[in-house]
């Protein structure tokens, strides 16, 4: 395949998703992703192919803005091909699980956010017939194309970080295929599980996951604030470790400061916590700290929309640095 410029407008212009801020950098210098945040609307997708033409569908999938779901299943003639979520995993290589490398070599099409393109090995990316990927905006439209693809009888891969099932666009892609008429079914729809960030993040800071857990996801561009404050408050009174996903961005500094303070409301300003950006990628940082240092934590870098925050329960402790929370069998076994 191809990754060449041939760049068409995107469809883009909805609001930046959960799953596309993760790049967001806090330094707020000229990075790649200040470029793409400019870009939000009308940012480009790059292609071998335009997005219009590859896909086939006799409907005009080249619009420059987000839109309503267009063409249906009666707007294509082939016999549909298979479409498949796949996640990556953190983001080395080595971190993807060998079923989802077999699904992305066996893909005519990828289609991914850019930063998740990014991520293929070249083999994947050498073996696929064409990548649509887009930047920071548009994941209506970019897992439209993907549907539209597969209708259009080839076999698509829409692709993600960690698991297609942990705030990503598994449920997405079988909406959107129902929206247009078609069935999982007929497009013979398949999840290909990756590992999530909550797995990664919490092998890089020991064992604080070994018990019961949740996860919770700052952002508020699908959930309102509210809503998700009172499921903070609903979870930080039991005994539950909790993974915080989407933790901060520019325009979620207060999200960031005000699970901070239902955190502490709830918890002993003592307890321990997790911190991991960019768990297996080059940039990664760990550190471990205490509840009662996490508000003034959400000013530093290591915490952006590539980290995630890992609040231990009360009987988490810390051990040569890394974070261990019991399972609970030493009320059972002496050891
Ligand atoms: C939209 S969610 C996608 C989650 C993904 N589907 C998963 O299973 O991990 C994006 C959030 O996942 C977390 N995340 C994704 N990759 C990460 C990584 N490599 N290191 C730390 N956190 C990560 C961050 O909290 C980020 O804001």
């Amino acid at each position: 395949m191809s990754t060449d410029d041939d760049t068409t407008e995107s469809k883009c212009g909805a609001s930046t998703s959960e799953a596309e801020t993760e790049t967001e950098s806090k330094c707020g210098a000229s990075s790649a992703t200040e470029d793409e945040s400019a870009s939000k609307c009308g940012g480009s997708a790059s292609s071998s192919s335009s997005s219009s033409s590859s896909c086939g569908a006799s409907s005009d999938s080249d619009d420059s803005e987000e839109k309503e779901v267009g063409s249906t299943v009666d707007d294509f003639d082939a016999e549909p091909g298979q479409l498949i979520a796949v996640g990556l995993g953190p983001g080395q290589p080595e971190g993807m699980t060998q079923r989802a490398k077999a699904a992305l070599l066996d893909a005519d099409h990828i289609v991914g956010y850019t930063t998740y393109v990014e991520l293929l090995p070249d083999e994947i990316v050498e073996a696929a017939d064409d990548i649509y990927n887009t930047p920071m905006c548009g994941e209506v439209s970019r897992t439209e194309e993907a549907v539209d693809r597969t209708l259009a009888g080839n076999d698509v891969a829409i692709i993600g970080s960690g698991d297609p099932n942990v705030y990503a666009l598994a449920g997405l892609a079988l909406e959107i295929t129902e929206s247009k008429g078609a069935d999982a079914d007929m497009v013979d729809f398949e999840v290909v599980p990756g590992v999530p960030a909550a797995q990664s993040c919490g092998a890089r800071l020991g064992a604080p996951l070994v018990n019961d857990t949740v996860s919770i996801s700052l952002s508020d561009h699908l959930t309102p604030m509210p809503e998700i404050e009172s499921r903070l408050h609903a979870v930080a009174g039991e005994e539950f470790a909790i993974t915080i996903y989407n933790p901060w961005s520019r325009k979620r500094r207060d999200n960031y400061q005000k699970a901070c303070e239902i955190l502490l409301n709830h918890r002993d300003e003592d307890t321990v916590v997790g911190i991991v950006h960019g768990a297996g990628r080059d940039d990664e940082e760990v550190e471990i700290t205490t509840l009662g240092e996490l508000p003034e934590k959400g000013e530093e870098d290591i915490i952006d929309m590539t980290t995630t925050i890992v609040i231990g329960n009360s009987d988490t402790y810390v051990h040569e640095g890394r974070m261990v929370t019991p399972r609970g069998y030493r009320n059972k076994y002496d050891y």
